[in-house]
């Protein structure tokens, strides 16, 4: 017997996310290659009396159906927060509650992209959302990631060239390089995009996590009527309860809100009452102010090595993130390969250019292991690249 599968599905390349959680999962691997926040700075006892309260005092309503918008008490307090923190004028009607913000990424390739329509996004660009759009089969155009964001002159040949349904891209603390855009460069896209017909998809995942502390505007605020943001509570509260958000002009979260409803009716109820509770007890300033002290300081760890080795890499802002590059004549799969045998999970940066390329570069995840693992780690990398480098003849 054979399954009729879609074409669309024949056509999607294999998940390489797959292969990494595999191996990110082997014990004696000291991984670099994840995505994961440190699971210590999960606030378990805060979200545990969260969870007692909400079920003591709410519990039967928690249990139940609800509305596919999301929670209005926390769509309140994302809203609040835009205007506090970033000066955006949000209101909760604007804001819609999703399964971790990878569902925005499914539901915007949903609503945005027919078969062959063009997008644009970063190179390197976030590997879940290369999976996501091409599902939907578009034509993928990369803008080459430089210093300070996009390089502004192929931005925008492509936007003047191709009718893009949206341009995504990750302003702050970029995932894998770790790049942020300077404002000016904000300030040029949002110029290049105003009167086009392209949607800026900004996703803002780290957006929360400068080291320190102080925020970029985002391009909503150049862009406000052309930008759909997704934002989420993964690394800044605990991926597992899967809770992030669109923000969106109402044209398109009309159509975003139908598509969700189609997929799954609503995100866990339970889960955005657990977290309302725990935003509404804690100070979440105080909470992302302790996790971006310690990624700060495994960041600094992470480039002291790499500048001891030699290798040349970006310098992050904030996020989890960044990438480096390698000496000439050794391949990121290669040391992939022979990292994995030394005890060492190195990611590839291969599966971040849609458009080919990144052979020489490789993303190192920060956040996850602990300083003792990263020093570790980073010990065994030298070994790999030394024995790699010891077996490349001499010309
Ligand atoms: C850039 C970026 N966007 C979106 C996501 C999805 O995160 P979540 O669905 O947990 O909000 C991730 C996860 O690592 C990410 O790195």
């Amino acid at each position: 017997m054979q399954f009729c599968f879609s074409d669309r599905y024949k056509k999607t390349p294999g998940s390489f996310l797959d292969e990494l959680f595999r191996v990110s999962r082997d014990p004696a691997i000291i991984s670099f290659a994840g995505g994961l926040p440190d699971t210590t700075l999960i606030d378990l006892e805060g979200i545990r009396k969260a969870t007692i309260a909400v079920l003591e005092d709410e519990g039967r309503s928690a249990l139940q159906y609800t509305t596919t918008d999301g929670y209005l008490p926390l769509r309140e307090y994302i809203a609040d927060r835009y205007r506090s923190r970033l000066g955006i004028p949000a209101t909760p009607a604007e804001i819609q509650i999703v399964n971790g913000s990878q569902q925005c990424l499914d539901i915007m390739g949903k609503i945005f992209i027919s078969k062959g329509s063009h997008i644009g996004m970063e190179a390197p660009g976030y590997l879940g959302a290369i999976d996501a759009f091409s599902l939907y089969e578009p034509r993928i155009h990369t803008v080459p990631l430089i210093e300070g964001g996009p390089d502004p002159d192929i931005f925008e040949a492509l936007v003047k060239r191709e009718r893009l349904s949206f341009f995504y891209g990750i302003p702050n603390s970029q995932n894998p390089s770790g790049t942020t855009y300077s404002d000016d460069r904000r300030r040029h896209l949002a110029e290049v995009l105003a009167g086009s017909d392209c949607a800026f998809f900004e996703d803002d995942a780290f957006g929360e996590l400068f080291f320190d502390g102080k925020a970029h505007p985002p391009m909503k605020r150049y862009l406000p009527e052309q930008t759909v943001i997704s934002g989420s509570f993964s690394k800044i509260i605990a991926p597992g309860l899967r809770i992030g958000w669109i923000f969106a002009p109402a044209p398109v979260l009309k159509r975003f809100n139908h598509a969700k409803q189609a997929a799954d009716l609503h995100s866990n109820l339970f889960s955005q009452m657990i977290l309302t509770r725990y935003l509404r007890d804690n100070s979440l300033d105080d909470h992302i102010s302790r996790i971006t002290s310690v990624y700060k300081e495994k960041c600094r760890l992470v480039c002291e090595h790499l500048d001891a080795l030699g290798l040349a890499h970006t310098n992050p802002e904030g996020g989890m993130f960044l990438m480096a590059t390698l000496p000439e004549g050794i391949s990121s799969m290669h040391l992939f390969e022979e990292g994995v045998r030394e005890g060492i999970a190195i990611l590839p940066g291969v599966p971040f250019y849609p458009a080919g390329g990144g052979e020489e570069t490789i993303r190192i995840n920060f956040s996850s292991p602990s300083v003792e693992e990263i020093e570790v780690g980073m010990e065994r990398l030298s070994k790999t690249l030394h024995a790699i480098r010891g077996r490349i003849p001499h010309s």
